[in-house]
């Protein structure tokens, strides 16, 4: 049996579709990525696909009179081009139950915090807000839901002093292009067991990913965020 038929979809960077070829291409990861599509013609990631000789459409949503039309389409190119999985790589289009459901266990996405927490926009600026002392990435299975489904790959990183959005999300994406391939590889290669909505593998499968400022102890490297609080906490009385 050959590779699986990879689709990729994008909005925008593409950055992450970018870690997808090189690591199909490398036999890093399981698949082979043989067509991009993006709902916007002046996506990056289009050129990304077009330098390394991968198959691009454009449909753009717009053109559509519904979201079930512009899924109709989108769905038409997909089974024309053969695709088995598809994976939205920064694709900025909320898709229908009725489209989700016909990718169930076939479609991953990619999301820029730990789900279940953070689902939506904004979560690296949201994180901060919060005070979270960790942050980063998910890729899961889509489900009908925004942002909820099996869990395939999570990748974590600090919340250092200093961090503003900007670069909480530069290191949110560095990590982001070691955890999708992960995940690409296990839906591809055929090892991720999906059972009451929490996915298994076997051992030897790595889902868990470290920034490089953790320590094998799971200590950061260097403080995470300032210890001493500006005001006390209240003592109980
Ligand atoms: C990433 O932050 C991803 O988590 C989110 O959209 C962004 C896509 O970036 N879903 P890129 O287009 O892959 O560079």
């Amino acid at each position: 049996m050959g590779a699986a038929r990879v689709a990729v979809l994008i909005s925008g960077s593409g950055s992450n579709l970018e870690a997808l070829i090189r690591a199909t291409r490398s036999g890093a990861a399981a698949g082979e990525i043989v067509l991009v599509i993006s709902n916007r013609a002046d996506a990056f990631g289009l050129e990304r696909a077009r330098r390394h000789s991968i198959a691009t459409a454009v449909i753009p949503h717009r053109d559509h009179p519904s979201s079930a039309a512009f899924e109709a389409a989108l769905h038409a190119a997909l089974v024309d081009a053969a695709i088995d999985i598809v994976c939205l790589a920064g694709f900025m289009r909320i898709l229908e139950p009725d489209f989700v459901e016909k990718w169930r266990d076939r479609m991953l996405n990619i999301h820029p915090s730990l789900l279940p927490a953070l689902p939506g926009l904004r979560t690296h600026a949201r994180a901060l807000a919060a005070g979270a002392l960790v942050h980063g990435c998910t890729v899961h299975l889509v489900r009908p839901t925004l942002d909820v489904g099996p869990i395939l790959v999570q990748g974590v990183v600090p919340v250092l002093p200093g961090d503003d959005a900007a670069t909480l999300a530069a290191r949110v994406v560095g990590l982001e292009h070691t955890c999708y391939p992960l995940a690409l590889d296990l839906v591809a290669g055929g090892t991720a067991v999906v059972d009451g909505e929490i996915v298994t593998a076997p051992p030897g499968h790595r889902r868990l990913v470290l920034h490089e400022l953790f320590e094998t102890n799971g200590q950061a490297a260097g403080p995470i965020r300032s210890t001493a609080p500006d005001r006390p906490c209240p003592t109980p009385s």
